[in-house]
């Protein structure tokens, strides 16, 4: 049983046949093609406005390059300080936007707030010695697993016009945000002000597709040429922009994304039930984060289970781990069987009852 991560599965059935399909016959090259062509327009369709679309095949380069175009190599770009883009990426963003800063800022359970990212806009020095602010990012849903509600993006996009710096979202896990609070990608983006998304397909069924969606034109001026200094205009698009093609059909991307939602929420209804286990925070997409006694977390490895230990950087305040306990990280993906679940859970039950007989 894998609960380590989302990426530990494969791609999607949809998705593999749209491959398949797109496989057969000659197209034109670097992103050229019909397939391209129609996806991009399917973005404009999902996000109701016209978007600029950069076909990329990691997370990473689409963080990166979407930075690079929002900062330039004097500017800040303040984040989580959990972030991926800080704390996950080898640098990748402070490599592509040639000298600028990444400046990693707390928040509960991954989540910046206004005060917080205000307070440290305000105390910064305002001269031609210091590098000016001029992005924050945002991961939607969270490295913890939590969302960011509509008016909270709003809240934060309106500090970045104060203070004339983009926002960008990490969209990684952009649709377990999205059906999690059951709107639109609109209303989850440039309706609420962000100007830049990374856009993530990989975790949720794409074999590696992901998008940079960009909704401040300006913004996507360069990025062509960005894209391919960084390796990242793909001979064969076609079969970058085929997954997204067969992800985005039936509304296969949404049925994938609820699935996964809906285990986490299975896995965290059922732990939370057991003795000595609590959430660190609220299940909000596909992530659980119980801080469960050791022995549990013994027994789930004996047994088996694959899952990671997590930091304790953004427990709520007066939270904290005893040393007979640990903070965990189980995540549940697109094809995690119910199944699974149900027998982690009785795993952890069993290792309550055995605690109990000692
Ligand atoms: C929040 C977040 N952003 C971005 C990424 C994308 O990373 P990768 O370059 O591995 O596709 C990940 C993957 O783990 C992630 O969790």
């Amino acid at each position: 049983m894998n609960f380590a991560s989302d990426n530990v599965v494969g791609a999607s059935a949809p998705v593999m046949q749209a491959l398949m399909q797109a496989n057969a016959g000659a197209m034109a090259a670097y992103g050229a093609d019909e397939i391209t062509r129609r996806v991009k327009a399917r973005f404009s369709e999902i996000f109701e406005r016209d978007v600029a679309v950069f076909l990329v095949t990691t997370g990473t380069a689409a963080n990166a390059l979407a930075l690079s175009s929002a900062v330039p190599p004097w500017g800040l770009c303040v984040c989580h300080r959990e972030a991926h883009v800080i704390d996950d990426e080898c640098g990748a963003p402070e490599f592509f936007m040639h000298g600028a800063k990444l400046i990693g800022l707390p928040g509960i359970a991954a989540k910046l707030d206004v005060p917080t990212v205000k307070s440290y806009l305000q105390g910064l020095p305002k001269s031609v010695k210091q590098m000016p602010p001029k992005a924050l990012s945002i991961s939607q849903a969270t490295e913890c697993g939590t969302v960011y509600a509509r008016d909270e993006i709003a809240a934060l996009a309106a500090v970045c016009r104060e203070h004339g710096m983009a926002l960008h979202m990490d969209g990684a896990r952009f649709v377990n945000a999205l059906v999690s609070l059951g709107c639109t990608p609109a209303e989850m983006t440039w309706k609420q002000g962000v100007d830049i998304l990374s856009f993530g397909a990989t975790k949720n069924g794409c074999l590696m597709a992901e998008a940079i969606v960009v909704f401040r034109p300006e913004l996507a001026e360069a990025l062509d040429y960005r894209s391919k200094r960084a390796g990242q205009i793909i001979s064969k698009g076609r079969l970058i922009a085929a997954q997204l093609e067969g992800y985005f059909a039936d509304d296969h991307w949404l049925a994938n994304a609820r699935h996964a939602n809906r285990m986490a929420g299975l896995l965290a209804e059922g732990l939370k039930q057991l003795p000595g286990v609590r959430l660190a925070w609220p299940v909000e997409a596909n992530e659980v984060f119980p801080i469960i006694p050791k022995a549990m977390s013994e027994a789930l490895r004996t047994a088996g289970v694959l899952f990671m230990g997590w930091t304790e950087a953004s427990l709520p305040e007066g939270e904290a781990i005893a040393p007979d306990e640990a903070l965990v990280r189980l995540v549940t993906s697109f094809m995690t069987p119910e199944e699974d679940v149900g027998r982690l859970i009785e795993i952890a039950r069993g290792a309550v009852a055995r605690q109990a007989a000692e």
